[in-house]
């Protein structure tokens, strides 16, 4: 990260704290001294990382739900943050096909209650809206996915995170406007859209290392849908780290920033998930396996990358940890929980392993 101590005691809403990602973040700004405020329904899974690390109790959180405008704006006001990390969402691509009007209602009009709250709230500086490579329409091709190409999604999560996109354009050109930054308001949004991520601490169904590991926890073989599908896969700190420094950019005023970024891993690191099963079924040990699930199911993508050339040649991000790193340190994670261990340290010291590698 381009400067560590930023983070000292920057006021900072974590929103979706009590998630995958939201766990890792809130950890890792806790460990860089911010005053950490998270916003969030109770965690979506059980077990959940946020409970595992005791999180709870470690900083301040409200249970609230985006989609209720009053509640949210009465929370930041009490707490007048200086940077927003907005990560709550309905992020499951098949309980999006059984539940449209939940998905849309909380990545599109939960959006818009935190940005219009913000907006009228006036003192926060910085917002990084947190999207998805899905975001992007889905054209099965070869190549990278560009910052400027067209937003789209085939099922309702990844069309939400589309329309997230267009709300968030929205905000930046009506309310949050460069041209008009420092003489009509303060505030600098911008959007971040990260690949497939794993680490350890996923418990989300539906997922690829979830299933696996629950497998795996539980003596199974884990059924597979889709062994050939490729996807961007990359170590939850990864955009996490983009996050921290468009959120840093943003704070210092460089409106060159407030716009859209993509996060993913290097083209050579890019696999298909057949390869990511057969690495952790070795990884793991024991009888670990896994089978094809012939079953029919809903459309998923198939082909899926993103082209990160901008936030390598402007924001100096750079992915740290190739696919085996990343691999290594998701079998770490579990089996510190599978034989009862520490897991706040666990995830600390992948944390400081990470940083010391920026
Ligand atoms: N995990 C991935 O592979 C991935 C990839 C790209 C983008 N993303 C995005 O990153 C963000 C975080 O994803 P995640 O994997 O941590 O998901 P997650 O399901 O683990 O966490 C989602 C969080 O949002 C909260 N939330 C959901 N609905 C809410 C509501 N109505 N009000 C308040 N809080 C609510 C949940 O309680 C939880 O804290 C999401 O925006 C997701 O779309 C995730």
């Amino acid at each position: 990260m381009s400067d560590v101590s930023f983070w000292y005691k920057k006021k900072v809403l974590i929103t979706g704290c009590t998630g995958f990602k939201g766990s890792w973040l809130t950890t890792w700004l806790i460990e860089l001294g911010a005053e950490v405020y998270g916003y969030s329904l109770t965690p979506p899974t059980s077990p959940s990382m946020f409970e595992l690390l005791d999180l709870q109790n470690k900083f301040t959180y409200c249970v609230g739900d985006i989609r209720n405008y009053q509640d949210f704006n009465n929370f930041l006001n009490q707490v007048n943050p200086e940077i927003v990390l907005h990560l709550a969402a309905q992020p499951l691509v098949r309980y999006s096909y059984a539940n449209p009007i939940e998905t849309y209602q909380t990545n599109v009009l939960g959006l818009v209650n935190v940005l219009e709250s913000i907006r009228h709230n006036k003192k926060v500086k910085a917002i990084v809206n947190v999207t998805s490579d899905k975001c992007y329409e889905n054209k099965e091709w070869i190549w990278g996915y560009r910052e400027n190409e067209p937003m789209g999604g085939h099922d309702p999560y990844s069309n939400s995170k589309g329309c997230a996109e267009l709300v968030t354009s929205c905000y930046q050109k009506s309310y949050f406007n460069v041209k008009t930054y420092g003489v009509e308001h303060n505030t600098l949004l911008a959007s971040g859209r990260a690949g497939n991520v794993i680490g350890g601490g996923d418990w989300a169904d539906d997922r690829l290392i979830t299933d696996m590991i629950k497998a795996f926890l539980g003596n199974k073989s884990v059924r597979i849908r889709n062994p050939l599908a490729i996807r961007p896969w990359q170590h939850v700190l990864e955009p996490l780290s983009g996050y921290l420094m468009l959120a840093e950019q943003l704070y210092n005023g460089n409106t060159a920033f407030a716009n859209s970024w993509n996060f993913g891993p290097d083209d050579t690191q890019v696999k298909n998930v057949e390869y990511i099963v057969d690495r952790l079924c070795k990884m793991w040990g024991d009888s670990a396996n896994w089978v094809l699930d012939n079953e029919s199911h809903p459309h998923e993508a198939n082909y899926l990358k993103l082209d990160c050339s901008k936030a390598r040649a402007e924001l100096n991000w750079h992915p740290q940890w190739n696919l085996e790193d990343t691999l290594i340190k998701i079998i770490d994670w579990y089996q510190t929980f599978k034989y009862g261990g520490d897991l706040y340290q666990k995830t600390l010291e992948h944390i400081d392993l990470y940083s010391r590698s920026i």
